[in-house]
């Protein structure tokens, strides 16, 4: 038997139309959501990613500004440009994509943005709210399109054991809280490079969210039959036979669908569903400025 496909692609398309009333509501107050996208160097797979992220704000039609900067360019100045876009009323929702040249501290730029406009929700103030049990602000996209694909597929995590790999700003640790909430009530365990019999843990494991950035890692004989797997990593291989070089694979192995019970597909899992949150939070973020 193989696993049932969790369709990110899908799920985060019905979210997006979802937001269209909230869309034509705001227009009709003559308020034009918009995202400020911020891109600094020329890491190929971000400019991908920014691409995505623009492509979806014309689909559901919210204004997006791209800033290119410079791989080069000094901390001060990328805080400048976040200085900029905070002060700017027509901007409602601000991203700076990571990750950043090395030697600029990240959570630096992330706690500069105006935490209304963190649509990221990477802020110490939306991530710290998170914490104190309240979900209902800016949450970080990839976790909450995670919990929106298991939602709208019916998957019930109430005293399930939840193995998160990786303890990322970005997945990790907010996925980790996520799960954990009242009302999810999920046992979470997170693991992490220096994780001993990792895929002991994994084996009693009900879901696996694997988010470690390494290409294929996790391997079927790690996973208990049945499992819900969540796959966040988007790697590149090389692959001559195609003409980009290259294909795109995810941390886990493609041999693990004929285990698990639900397995999310890469690309067109967790991507689409980062996606469509962004465009969930810019609408929250232009809604809660123009009260
Ligand atoms: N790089 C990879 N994922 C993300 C994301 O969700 N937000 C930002 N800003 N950068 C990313």
């Amino acid at each position: 038997m193989s696993a049932t496909v969790l369709d990110g692609k899908k799920i985060g398309r019905v979210i997006e139309e979802e937001l269209f009333h909230r869309i034509t509501n705001l227009q009709s107050k003559e308020i034009a959501p918009h995202l400020a996208v911020v891109i600094v160097g020329d890491d190929p797979a971000s400019h991908v990613y920014v691409r995505n992220k623009e492509m979806a704000c014309e689909r559901c039609g919210i204004k997006s500004t791209r800033i290119d900067l410079d791989g080069n360019i000094s901390e001060e100045e990328i805080l400048a440009t976040v200085n900029m876009l905070n002060s700017d009323n027509s901007v409602h929702g601000i991203l700076v994509q990571s990750p950043l040249p090395k030697g600029i501290n990240e959570s630096m730029v992330t706690d500069a943005i105006l935490p209304e406009k963190d649509v990221d929700g990477f802020h110490k103030m939306n991530l710290g709210r998170l914490v104190q049990g309240d979900s209902s602000g800016l949450l970080p996209c990839t976790p909450a399109g995670i919990m929106k694909i298991l939602e709208s597929s019916d998957i019930e995590l109430s005293g399930k054991n939840a193995l998160v790999i990786g303890r990322s700003r970005i997945v990790g640790m907010p996925m980790s809280i996520l799960l954990a909430q009242r009302g999810i009530d999920a046992t979470v365990t997170i693991a992490h490079s220096r994780t001993k019999n990792l895929s002991e843990i994994c084996r009693k494991a009900d879901l696996v969210v694997a988010a470690i950035g390494k290409p294929e890692f996790v391997k079927s004989e790690w996973i208990k039959s049945g499992a819900i797997v969540i796959d966040v990593g988007i790697n590149r291989v090389e692959d001559s036979s195609r003409k980009s070089g290259y294909r795109l694979v995810g941390d886990v192995d493609s041999d693990v669908s004929k285990v698990a019970g639900y397995i999310t597909p890469v690309p067109g899992g967790v991507g689409p569903m980062t996606i469509a949150m962004l465009m969930s939070n810019t609408i929250m973020a232009t809604e809660s400025q123009s009260m």
